[in-house]
């Protein structure tokens, strides 16, 4: 059963530019010593520029990954229950790629006039990398970790967005909300998932997939790499003396990794309950711990 499609259309009122976009916990620089000298404009912006940032994470590994592994497991045999189950799955993905595409175009058409991705740019070797092997999930079940972890997370982000609905910009609120609503489904169907295709892995392939995992989120997700810095200077852009000062931010995101707070922000039994539950189950994942420094194996935070 899927939604009516209308449900994924924008509010009609312009995105207010006078608002923030999402929780200042969300993003990079807030964990940094020198974002609270900031002034309220300067924060304002930098948030809004992350909001926009994290749209894009969310198309790009939320969506393009689902349809890319969705597609190959849907191409493959399966019961029919199951293959009705992830078709419509894959449709609603399809759906939020839209919705947060239209969500940038509106926030900032400039930034997203003819593409979609301003900040995301994955190097191209990597992405024909991630694309040979997400195409074969049933080799590469790994990828099945990566949906569940984004699929958990985007649930938090709607829930502490939904928290600050009278403060923060209606659109994001809205887009958020229509969201959230789909992803408790995928949860539950990534953890089916990996019942179905990680679990009868051979632990020694499970071990290799689990190195793979890990690699992907010290690239991608834990340490402030390439898009991180193109928020930080694209946002740069746009005040002068803080053009002046972008080594000094560069160097603070550099230092990021090593915080624990930081880390909690992005993954914690909080944010991703049913990812680091999935976890623990499995030996080989006791060392995604080293990139997702919050994940504690064995449940003790
Ligand atoms: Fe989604
Ligand atoms: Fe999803």
């Amino acid at each position: 059963m899927t939604r009516d499609p209308g449900v994924y259309a924008l509010p009609p009122a312009p995105v207010d530019l006078t608002r923030f976009f999402i929780p200042e916990r969300m993003t990079q620089l807030f964990h940094t010593p020198g974002y609270a000298g900031l002034s309220l404009e300067k924060r304002r912006r930098y948030n809004q520029l992350t909001g926009l940032f994290l749209n894009e994470m969310l198309v790009f590994f939320e969506d393009i990954l689902a349809e890319t592994v969705l597609g190959a497991l849907l191409a493959g045999p399966l019961p029919k229950a199951v293959a009705e189950q992830l078709a419509a799955f894959r449709w609603e993905e399809q759906r939020h790629a839209e919705m947060f595409k239209a969500l940038n175009r509106k926030a900032a058409p400039a930034l997203y006039r003819g593409r979609d991705f301003h900040f995301v740019r994955v190097p191209r070797a990597a992405r024909l990398l991630l694309d040979a092997a997400a195409r074969r999930p049933r080799l590469f079940p790994l990828f099945l970790w990566v949906m569940i972890l984004q699929e958990d997370r985007s649930l938090y982000y709607s829930r502490e967005i939904l928290k600050l609905k009278d403060v923060l910009d209606p659109s994001f609120v809205h887009v958020y909300r229509v969201h959230m609503a789909d992803e408790a489904g995928h949860v539950r169907a990534d953890l089916d998932l990996l019942e179905r295709y990680w679990a009868p892995v051979p632990a020694p392939w499970r071990r290799v997939n689990a190195r793979m995992l890990r690699w992907i989120f010290g690239e991608f997700f834990t340490v402030p790499k390439r898009a991180g810095l193109r928020v930080l200077e694209t946002w740069a852009a746009e005040f002068p003396d803080e053009a002046a000062r972008l080594p000094y931010w560069r160097s603070q995101l550099a230092a990021l990794p090593a915080s624990r707070d930081y880390h909690a922000s992005l993954f914690s039994r909080e944010s991703v309950p049913a990812a680091f539950a999935g976890f623990d189950r499995w030996p080989e994942l006791a060392g995604m711990s080293r990139e997702l420094r919050a994940y504690v194996p064995g449940g003790v935070r």
